[in-house]
């Protein structure tokens, strides 16, 4: 079925546009295959820039965010890119300070924690302030020349509120939940604040040439589905309504397979799941039409090579072989080796469907 025909055509131009036609809807000659977090973290070359350049120096500069985007393409065979960047690079753009802690996470030592902190921060221009993501991406585009579709990519607004409010990682974020349940009215309007900030910001990285936008809902499962309905899946219907016209959109939030129904009523072109739910259910649960994207447990990557062939053949089966992108159900874990990650895209890639 071809539910979205508003699409742009920039795939006449790529040798490998597999994800696009599938998040279009149309059937393919296989499953293509992308993993989160697939730049960095696991990749030797990525650890070496790291001895050189700060977090923020590698996203802040163009040719070293491209050649990191890169990587997995020239060593994984990915079928798309996803820039090098973070989510975090939001909340800094609207006033806050971010860093991030070596061997610790994220770390921002003035978090948002009643409504008078507001005043701290504001709606960027996000030319101003972003400009350097996008000429990462226009770059990234070049360097790319065709071969893959570029996936750009924010934060959605409830994840990026825990690390606002929070101010570092947590298994729980409560100081961020109390936030939303004592002060709803300030929760509300700093939701809003990034959502109209990651409108502006999504719609500059399709200008900039990604083909397809993901929204990484990180902490979207630490909440009940009433109040995940309300904190977080309200706000990424806005995002998700102002660009669906104009470019493909994943939504991936991380446990919220309760909503499936209702991520998949955004309209958004393809869902994200993780390795907690099977793709029968999911597929239930999200309709006919919607793409879905994984499930595989990162954890899996770990295992023996011949382990993890059995293991992608089995998810793939189960998906049917039509609607679906192979990924990961969350990022790729630093300690996984590359001949394991290669082994899963290339069992992919090999697998054919038996109707
Ligand atoms: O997918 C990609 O490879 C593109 C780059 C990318 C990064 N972060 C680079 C990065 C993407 C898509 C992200 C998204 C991101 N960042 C999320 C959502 C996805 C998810 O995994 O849940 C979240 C929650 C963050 C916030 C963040 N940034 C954390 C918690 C950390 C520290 C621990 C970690 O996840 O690695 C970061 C730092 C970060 N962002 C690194 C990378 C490669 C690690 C820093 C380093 O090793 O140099």
């Amino acid at each position: 079925s071809t539910q979205h025909t508003a699409t742009p055509t920039s795939s006449t131009t790529l040798q490998n546009d597999l994800i696009l036609r599938t998040l279009r809807g149309e059937q393919t000659e296989r499953t293509p295959v992308w993993m989160m977090r697939q730049a960095g973290r696991y990749l030797p070359d990525y650890i070496k820039l790291r001895e050189k350049y700060s977090f923020f120096e590698r996203c802040e500069t163009p040719e070293l965010a491209t050649a990191i985007t890169l990587q997995p393409i020239d060593q994984v065979g990915v079928d798309a890119a996803i820039i090098f960047s973070d989510i975090l690079v939001i909340p800094k753009a609207m006033g806050l300070e971010v860093q991030l802690l070596e061997g610790k996470g994220p770390f921002l030592p003035e978090p948002i924690r009643q409504a008078s902190d507001l005043n701290r921060i504001h709606i960027p221009d996000v030319q101003e302030s972003l400009g350097y993501v996008f000429d990462a991406l226009r770059l990234t585009k070049k360097e790319l020349n065709g071969r893959v579709p570029l996936i750009g990519f924010a934060g959605a607004p409830w994840t990026l509120l825990c690390y606002m409010v929070q101010g570092k990682g947590s298994k729980t974020f409560d100081d961020a939940k109390a936030f939303c349940y004592t002060q709803p009215e300030a929760a509300h309007r700093l939701l809003q604040m990034i959502t109209d900030t990651t409108i502006a910001y999504l719609k500059e990285q399709v200008k900039a040439g990604a083909d397809i936008v993901q929204i990484f809902d990180s902490w979207g499962g630490l909440l009940s589905p009433a109040d995940f309905e309300n904190i977080s899946l309200r706000y990424i219907r806005q995002i998700v309504a102002a660009l669906k016209d104009e470019v493909l959109t994943i939504v991936f939030a991380k446990g919220a397979w309760h909503s499936l129904e209702g991520m998949a009523a955004t309209g958004a072109h393809g869902l994200g799941i993780d390795w907690c739910i099977t793709p029968a259910l999911a597929r239930q649960m999200a309709g006919p039409k919607v793409v879905l994207q994984g499930n595989f447990d990162p954890a899996k990557l770990l295992a023996p090579i011949p382990v993890i062939e059995q293991e992608v053949t089995q998810m793939l089966a189960a998906f049917g072989g039509h609607g679906h992108i192979a990924n990961l159900g969350h990022g790729i874990l630093p300690n996984v080796p590359v001949d394991h990650a290669r082994a899963f895209v290339n069992t992919v890639k090999n697998y054919r469907h038996k109707a």
